[in-house]
């Protein structure tokens, strides 16, 4: 799909956003490989450490309903700084996309498209990835 309308879709998922303490509003959308869509936004908490980031809403929405395999993900934000996905959410993602899963960051002069492994190299036991470090049980 084209990055444009998956930020486009981003921005609507913004919307959503339950930011009251920051006052920063973030929007994703996860493209699954069958072309579903789904949406998320930061939703904070009086007890701030509790915030989930939309990037996390979007793919524990999409996880929920049964979908595991993703071809991209667009992020918006209502303000500075460009909603780059925190280590948490990078980890979050690396559960299920490969190191080649395309990211779509909306910036003030448009969108800068990265991949999860640039942002997250020698991620932690990531999956669909051949040099996995997951480590197996022994028994
Ligand atoms: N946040 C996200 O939702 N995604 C990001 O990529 C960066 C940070 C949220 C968490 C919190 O609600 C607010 O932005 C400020 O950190």
């Amino acid at each position: 799909m084209d990055p444009n309308r998956l930020i486009w879709v981003a921005e609507k998922a913004m919307e959503r956003a339950h930011a009251p303490y920051s006052n920063y509003k973030v929007g994703a959308a996860l493209i699954c490989s069958d072309g579903t869509i789904f949406k998320g936004c930061n939703i904070e908490n009086a007890s701030y450490g509790l915030t989930n980031c939309a990037e996390r809403t979007a793919l524990f929405s999409a996880v929920a309903a049964g979908k595991t395999e993703f071809a991209a993900i667009a992020i918006s934000a209502s303000g500075e700084p460009d909603p780059y996905p925190c280590g948490a959410c990078r980890q979050v993602l690396a559960e299920f996309c490969g190191s080649g899963f395309p990211i779509y960051i909306k910036t003030l002069e448009g969108h800068e498209s990265t991949t999860l492994g640039e942002l997250l190299p020698h991620a932690f036991g990531s999956a669909g990835d051949a040099a996995s470090n997951t480590p197996r049980p022994s028994r």
